[in-house]
């Protein structure tokens, strides 16, 4: 098995179940133009999220790491017609992209962009008394993650869905003294996710998964 057999059977998927989309299409188009990493997730994982927010009928959605917008309208087309969406982002860059992104499909009436580092609008939306998510999308910078974990739970109810990207890194998680500073990362995710299940918090899985991404995975918890 290869990147090509991935790359190629996500076209696939593509073809048959995620019909090409011109607001999709061309907040990558514009994303690429402004020169934002391609680091977004793949149209298959979009859908994925998507198909999870309306599982669970999710009416507010908190996302860490807005990007160019790309998961955001996927999340919050998923959304009831008074549902919120507010995704974090540090670069003032990404999140003029991802504003006008989601203008284009008509989304900026769900969706609010915070500009500032994940740590510090994390405590302060707890400060403000947020009503609690019903989903969290961890997707920012991977050495904090373990941090964002702990406060996020904070930030939710019992049944709430959080999904963190980017568990897995081509396998390296399961390299205890790996230099990357984004699998140590995970790796404290990961730890500070069993002491959580440990303590009968939240119970999480985590799916591997190959695609047009490479190989890596998907942390799912549900808040007990
Ligand atoms: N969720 C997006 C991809 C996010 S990429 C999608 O799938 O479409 C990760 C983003 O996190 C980048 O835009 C990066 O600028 C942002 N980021 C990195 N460190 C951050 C921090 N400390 N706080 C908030 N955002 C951060
Ligand atoms: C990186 C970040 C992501 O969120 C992702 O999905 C893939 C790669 C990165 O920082 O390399
Ligand atoms: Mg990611």
């Amino acid at each position: 098995m290869s990147q090509e057999t991935w790359t190629a059977v996500d076209a696939y998927i593509e073809a048959e179940v995620i019909p090409s989309d011109p607001v999709l299409t061309d907040a990558l188009r514009d994303s690429q133009a402004a020169e934002l990493p391609a680091i977004q997730v793949s149209p298959a994982q979009g859908k994925l999220l998507y198909v999870l927010a309306r599982s669970i009928n999710a009416r507010s959605i908190l996302e860490l790491g807005t990007l160019g917008g790309y998961s955001a309208i996927w999340l919050a087309r998923a959304l009831p017609a008074d549902g919120k969406l507010i995704s974090l982002e540090l670069s003032p860059k990404h999140a003029q992209v991802a504003a006008a992104n989601i203008a284009r499909a008509g989304l900026s009436d769900k969706v609010e962009i915070r500009v500032g580092d994940a740590v510090e609008l994390l405590t302060r939306l707890g400060d403000a008394g947020t009503p609690p998510f019903d989903l969290v999308f961890i997707d920012a910078d991977k050495a904090n993650l373990a941090l964002y974990f702990q406060r996020v739970l904070t930030l939710t109810h019992p049944g709430s869905l959080i999904v963190t990207d980017n568990v897995v890194r081509h396998g390296e998680v399961i390299n205890p003294v790996s230099e990357d500073a984004s699998v140590q990362g995970v790796r404290r995710f990961f730890d500070a996710a069993a002491r959580e299940e440990a303590a009968g918090r939240v119970s999480t899985t985590t799916l591997q998964t190959v695609g047009s991404k490479g190989y890596d995975g998907f942390a799912l918890s549900v808040v007990l």
